[in-house]
């Protein structure tokens, strides 16, 4: 029997991404997979029923879909879709499960076995797997071009006849996959870029998108933990590390922050008196949102203006962008599909280490230890 796969629409409130794309559902036809597409699921990300069809995918109600073997979404389903669901079967997402892991809870309780995208480990072998950094490459690129539409000011150097204009300068703070990708964007508008990272490893990186590292004094030579995440810092040094990053905060047009720790609130990098340091007119765009913030001003989804300092804190870019945005996530479902394709059927292995790390719940139970944990510290 093939394996079939289900598309259904997304339920989260302005979620315009969808699971697989018809040229990606196209690569899982070939590979014997059969694709039921829920009506007008891909249309908010700009494809339309008949370009599903036309690449060989079947089109559905949302039953149809809901009842696949595998089941692809952005974020998941709502509750009333559980009972529709396949006992044994698969249901995959991006669940945000470290911080809800309430919803992993609820979803495990009908016996589907639930894959949360982001809990894929960053491996090499599983890089094309790395949703999250690909979702994260579309929020760099997204944060600049909001700072640019919010900023008075041009980004690139002019020189006119109405006089010349000075280039914007651009800070990220934190320059992991999203930082990189926000530097890169800046540098391309014109602006003049300059990154920070607790990291020593990244001051490579930085240099290599035509970027000034900036260095503190202040020393996180062991902030790196062996899967090359961020550690959080000692609280005496992430006192330190906001006072000395606030005279560089002080002299930006524009800081993008995206630091961030794993499974935990975002660390603070700008306090309030940091934004008064600012000149009227600069913009904050702060990534760690979601996580709490690395800007003690900011408000989840909002954008507010503090001494005439806009503070942006955007709670689902990859959403604003979502013809790209679905492709690159499809492939990262797609490629964790085919993965695990047998002449048998999906079929996981329990000893592989992408497994261990995707794999939330089966067999009704929650059974990653970190979601674990965190619903223990909830209780
Ligand atoms: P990443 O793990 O690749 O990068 C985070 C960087 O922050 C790392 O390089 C780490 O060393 C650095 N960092 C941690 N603590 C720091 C500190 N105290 N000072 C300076 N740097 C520090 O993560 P990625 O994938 O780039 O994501 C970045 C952020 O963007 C995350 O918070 C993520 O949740 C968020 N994001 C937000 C979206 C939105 O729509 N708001 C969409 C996608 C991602």
């Amino acid at each position: 029997m093939p394996v079939s796969v289900g598309v259904p629409n997304e339920v989260t409130q302005g979620e315009r991404r969808v699971a697989l794309t018809p040229d990606v559902a196209a690569r899982l036809i070939k590979k014997g997979c059969q694709i039921v597409v829920e009506r007008g699921a891909g249309l908010a990300a700009s494809f339309v029923d008949a370009a599903y069809q036309a690449t060989g995918c079947t089109l559905g109600d949302r039953s149809a879909a809901l009842s696949a073997d595998v089941v692809a979404t952005v974020g998941g389903v709502a509750d009333d879709d559980l009972a529709v669901l396949k006992s044994g079967g698969v249901l995959l997402g991006m669940l945000n499960p470290l911080d809800d892991p309430e919803t992993v809870e609820r979803l495990a309780s009908c016996g589907a076995m639930v894959i949360a995208m982001e809990m894929v480990p960053r491996i090499t072998r599983a890089q094309k797997m790395d949703a999250l950094s690909a979702m994260s490459t579309v929020a760099g690129y997204k944060a600049v071009l909001m700072a640019a539409d919010v900023l008075p000011k041009f980004f690139p150097l002019l020189t006119t006849a109405a006089g010349t204009v000075r280039p914007a300068k651009v800070l990220i703070l934190g320059a992991g996959v999203a930082g990189l990708q926000a530097l890169a964007t800046a540098r391309r508008l014109g602006g003049v870029t300059s990154a920070y990272d607790i990291r020593p490893a990244a001051r490579e990186q930085v240099e290599s998108v035509g970027a000034a590292f900036i260095e503190l004094e202040l020393d996180t030579a062991d902030s790196e933990d062996k899967g090359g995440y961020a550690k959080a810092l000692e609280e005496d040094k992430q006192k330190r590390q906001i006072e000395l990053l606030a005279e560089h905060i002080a002299q930006q047009d524009v800081v993008i922050t995206t630091a961030l720790i794993p499974g935990r609130p975002a660390p603070l990098l700008i306090t309030k008196e940091g934004v008064e340091g600012m000149r009227p007119g600069s913009v904050i765009v702060d990534l760690a949102a979601p996580n709490g913030g690395n800007c003690a001003l900011t408000q989840k989804g909002e954008t507010v203006s503090h001494n005439g300092v806009s503070i942006i804190g955007p709670m689902n870019l990859p959403a604003e962008m979502p013809l790209h945005a679905s492709q690159m996530y499809a492939r990262t479902v797609a490629a964790l599909i085919t993965e695990y394709l047998t002449e048998d059927g999906f079929a996981l292995n329990f000893d592989d280490e992408i497994v261990q790390g995707a794999v939330v719940a089966h067999g009704g139970e929650v059974t990653n230890e970190r979601v674990k944990g965190k619903l223990a510290e909830a209780a």
